[in-house]
């Protein structure tokens, strides 16, 4: 049966103005109180909650609890007090008739903003988690990202294309999710990293401008910012060089702030080299909404006795203000804790106290390198120095990138609601690996290189940089891309130097460079993450908060339990035997 709902009005748009209506509304029971005569309900809808008031003698009323689904037909009145937590507050509807539309079960936790409930328990239950309004709202913000996307796109002349999930590998770094042939057995599927290579062959097609909000999944180590299948907007254009191509985007980010945030975002957005980046922030998805830059001290601290500055290559520290005194062994000794991780013993620790310094190395500095040190620094009462050194400057860059990143969090230096967005540019074009010498591309081998660094490629080309460029907010690396090789000549010699010989090429994605034989047009692009660029937009630092039913940290999906082992008669379709880790 089709029960015969009424409804005149969402829950949360009632206000002042509808005071003296007669209105009638549906939603669920978020709490209740029962002052004997007097029953208070919040109800909750889509839009919102608002207060429910039964004069319990006057009218027949259901046995109502927690959840259940009221459809409620009353009067609006002014509230003698008003609900300042509340968006209608100012108002309540007093009720005529209260239909009992569904039971529900006692739910496992209360359904409010706040919740003590367990992750764990939450994401079991997600669609009861997904009824708490401030968790709604991150997907209503989810939403109207990708409506602007649509609408800015759409205005710039770009075609949304789909592309197949069904896919070969592509080769954007991860682990491929495979999905097994039943007509082909023993060959594979992958499902699409990202669209990479279909997104460049659409430019062959001379489409010009494309893009999609496409999914895409990888199967990696998850973590706070990751999950395996997740969204980009994907974006590929042609004819454009980098600074063209990164003004449109300026654009976009301008029209997202703009209508969700109210918020104008200056243009044309700083921009850092990776290396400025690296070398400033010990990070290529630098924070700068607060200070504490890593300083060089390589010149001066190797002028003092202390062989570790002398011998190291690099040596450099960060400055932080008023926490001398606050630094106690127990701190410094957890802060090593990160120095372990980055491939060092540990850092090094001087205070500024009462215009002196203090420090267990003082005994290998003269009165010069103390003055130098106080002046290269400008250090101030109470200043803490810490000091990173090592032979590998990625251990020292990065080290104290993720400590400044830790103490900004600790002593709060990040002012809530700012909003710090910037390019890294120029990325190398390709990593080397310190054990075993190979190389590897940055991000991908259809990257192009520097025009000025071509001569660079066959003597050092880890020297080589990149058209690449990632786009970061709050420290999170919202997207990426770059421009993309169409230079055949170009292209075979990247290849050469990963150690492509020509039936690998062939075998991994020969279809597509042959697609580029064909009067490739110069193209670029990139991809933003649209849970990342929501999560900045909802203020969230776990990316669970932004996906309706998410994985948990082992990549489960905690509502349905996937993955889940398959039927025997399945696996055999497919021509699949599984092989226990044990046996
Ligand atoms: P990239 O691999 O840098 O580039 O991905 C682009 C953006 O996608 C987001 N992202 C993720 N978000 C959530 N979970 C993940 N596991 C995850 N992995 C990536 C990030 C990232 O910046 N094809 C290229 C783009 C291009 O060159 O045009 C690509 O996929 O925000």
């Amino acid at each position: 049966m089709v029960e015969n709902i009424k409804r005149s009005n969402y829950c949360g748009e009632l206000n002042k103005s509808n005071v003296g209506e007669t209105v009638s509304v549906v939603g669920w029971v978020a709490k209740r109180r029962n002052l004997g005569s007097l029953l208070f309900i919040d109800l909750r809808d889509v839009s919102g909650i608002v207060q429910i008031l039964i004069k319990t003698d006057g009218i027949e009323i259901p046995d109502i609890r927690n959840e259940y689904i009221l459809n409620i037909t009353g009067k609006v009145n002014l509230k003698d007090v008003p609900n300042p937590n509340l968006k209608t507050g100012e108002i309540e509807i007093e009720a005529s008739e209260v239909k009992l539309i569904n039971t529900a079960k006692q739910p496992p936790f209360i359904i409010a903003e706040q919740t003590d409930a367990l992750e764990d328990t939450r994401l079991k239950y997600r669609y009861l988690d997904l009824r708490r309004p401030n968790v709604l709202e991150n997907f209503k913000t989810r939403a109207k990202i990708v409506k602007i996307v649509h609408e800015y796109l759409d205005e710039h002349r770009f075609i949304e294309v789909e592309t197949p999930y069904l896919a070969p590998s592509t080769p954007e770094g991860a682990r491929d999710y495979l999905v097994p042939s039943r007509i082909h057995k023993g060959a594979f599927y992958a499902l699409p990293q990202s669209p990479q290579l279909y997104k460049q062959m659409l430019m062959v097609a001379g489409f010009e401008r494309y893009y999609q909000i496409a999914r895409c999944f990888r199967d990696e180590d998850l973590r706070a910012d990751r999950q395996p299948d997740f969204t980009q907007i994907d974006i590929e254009t042609s004819f454009l060089n980098q600074d063209e191509f990164l003004e449109i985007m300026e654009g976009l980010v301008y029209k997202i702030f703009k209508e969700i945030k109210n918020i104008e975002v200056k243009l044309p957005l700083r921009r850092l080299t990776y290396k400025e980046a690296v070398e400033t922030y010990g990070s290529d998805k630098p924070d700068t909404r607060f200070d504490l830059k890593l300083n060089d001290l390589k010149e001066v601290l190797s002028k003092t006795e202390f062989e570790t500055f002398k011998n190291n290559k690099y040596v450099k520290g960060i400055v932080v203000n008023n926490f001398a005194k606050e630094c106690s062994r127990k701190k410094q000794d957890v802060y090593n804790l990160l120095a372990k991780k980055f491939g060092m013993n540990n850092f090094f620790f001087i205070k500024y106290e009462n215009n002196e310094l203090s420090s267990s190395l003082l005994k290998f500095f003269n009165e010069d390198n103390k003055k130098e040190l106080i002046e290269k620094l400008n250090l101030k009462e109470d200043d803490l120095v810490i000091v990173a050194t090592s032979n590998i400057g990625y251990n020292v860059n990065f080290g104290l990138g993720a400590l400044r990143c830790d103490l900004a969090e600790e002593l709060n230096l990040i002012a809530p609601h700012t909003y710090d967005i910037l390019w890294v540019t120029d990325f190398p074009l390709f990593e080397k690996n310190e054990e075993t010498g190979e190389i590897s591309p940055c991000h991908h081998p259809f990257t192009r290189p520097k025009d000025e660094d071509l001569d660079k490629l066959l003597v050092s080309p880890e020297q080589v940089s990149s058209y690449t460029y990632d786009i970061v907010m709050n420290g999170y690396e919202a997207g990426g891309g770059g421009l993309r090789i169409y230079d055949q000549e170009v292209q075979n010699t990247i290849f050469k130097l990963l150690g492509m010989d020509e039936e690998t090429i062939n075998k991994k994605f020969g279809w597509f460079v042959e697609s580029l034989k064909y009067g490739t047009p110069p193209h670029g692009g990139m991809a933003f993450g649209l849970e990342r660029l929501t999560m900045v937009l909802t203020d969230t630092t776990n990316i669970r908060d932004v996906i309706a039913f998410p994985k948990n940290l082992n990549a489960v999906c905690p509502v349905t339990n996937a993955p889940v082992e398959v039927d025997e008669y399945q696996l055999k379709e497919l021509g699949i035997q599984i092989i226990k880790e044990d046996e």
